[in-house]
């Protein structure tokens, strides 16, 4: 007989296309794990602005557990968030929101998506490097609120 094993319930989780009343816990999500979180209201007008894709990862009851946002700049792609719960982290959440906002971008005819990411933030940087970017410069003291250098890292689409 074929071991079909059912995998851990924390496991369970369908992407989704963002819709605006999920925000809150956007907003939730981003304030428990982002060095730089955004305010309720830079959410709000990221998501309502024309050519945003945002992508969430929800579990079947509808609880968020990541999300990530996008958008379409001419023929340019922006990540410009990309977050998953601290109680979900390195259960591969965050690379299958990273496929599938680079499948969309690739979709809406990009021929690059970039982003920008803390030079300290290694979980990041690692996740994107392992997703094909590569850091294309660095901007120092980019980060108010820290003075961190931000490294700019893009992916070729075509
Ligand atoms: C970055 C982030 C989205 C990764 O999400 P995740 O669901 O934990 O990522 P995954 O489980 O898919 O990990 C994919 C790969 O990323 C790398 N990675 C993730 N977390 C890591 C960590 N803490 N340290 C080192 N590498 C890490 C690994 O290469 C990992 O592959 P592996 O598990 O096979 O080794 C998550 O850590 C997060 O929400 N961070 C806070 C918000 C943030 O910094 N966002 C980016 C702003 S630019």
């Amino acid at each position: 007989m074929e071991n079909q094993q059912a995998p851990p319930s924390e496991l369970f989780y369908n992407l989704k296309p963002l819709s605006t009343n999920k925000i809150p816990s956007l907003v939730t999500i981003d304030s428990s794990v982002s060095s730089h979180p955004w305010k309720p209201d830079q959410f709000t007008e990221v998501c309502t602005v024309n050519g945003t894709h945002g992508i969430i990862a929800e579990k079947p009851e509808g609880c968020i557990v990541g999300f990530v946002l996008g958008r379409s700049v001419a023929d340019e792609f922006e990540i410009t968030k990309i977050a998953v719960a601290e109680a979900c982290k390195r259960k591969g959440i965050g690379s299958r929101l990273i496929k599938a906002i680079i499948k969309q971008a690739s979709s809406s005819g990009a021929a690059h998506i970039y982003l920008e990411v803390g030079s300290k933030n290694t979980a990041a940087i690692k996740l994107y490097e392992k997703n094909g970017f590569y850091t294309q410069y660095t901007r120092k003291k980019y980060f108010t609120n820290n003075s961190d250098d931000a490294l700019v890292m893009s992916l070729k689409l075509r």
